[in-house]
């Protein structure tokens, strides 16, 4: 049976840290969906399918592995795009109990609603502190935000955001 998962996020933009835990993710799994979610709780920068766009560039910079599918869903449950292409578990990566207590709740739900399991993966000690809206805020501050995202987002956000 081939082994399915799914890394969802907001990816608004992709860091990386995202990047080093779908390095990671894919080495573990036969396929491994990267799915650009919108959450209604965040007010996002980039549009979906930039969001999109930008994780396929990034991907296929980086070299990773290609088992790796860079999709989008707005349609629903997460849980109903795992049962579309039948993944049976979600992977996130976990920077700190911060992120331990908001992902916790998510992970009891998705496994009520469909029995996926969540599995978190430690990123590289090097991007623990990295995050979107850290990088969105140094971004529209003009701050230089290379050490932290991958070089098609730098570009991005270098000419793209500031010219809107
Ligand atoms: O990168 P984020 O914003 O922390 O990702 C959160 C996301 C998009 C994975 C989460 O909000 C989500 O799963 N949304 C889809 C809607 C859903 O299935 N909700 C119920 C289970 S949490």
């Amino acid at each position: 049976m081939r082994r399915i998962a799914v890394v969802p996020g907001s990816f608004d933009p992709v860091t990386l840290g995202h990047l080093d835990v779908i390095e990671r993710a894919a080495g573990l799994f036969d396929e491994l969906h990267v799915l650009v979610v919108h959450n209604p709780a965040k007010t996002a920068l980039l549009p979906l399918a930039q969001r999109v766009s930008l994780l396929e560039n990034s991907v296929r910079d980086a070299g990773l592995p290609a088992n790796i599918v860079v999709a989008s869903w707005s349609m629903g449950l997460l849980v109903d795009y795992c049962r579309d292409v039948g993944a049976s578990v979600l992977v996130k990566g976990i920077r700190s109990q911060v992120d331990v207590a908001y992902e916790t709740p998510m992970a009891i739900v998705n496994r009520h609603l469909a029995h996926v399991e969540t599995v978190f993966l430690l990123p590289d000690p090097a991007h623990a502190l990295v995050s979107s809206s850290l990088v969105r805020q140094v971004a529209a501050l003009g701050g230089d935000v290379s050490p932290f995202v991958p070089p098609a987002v730098a570009r991005f956000l270098d000419t793209g955001v500031r010219e809107r």
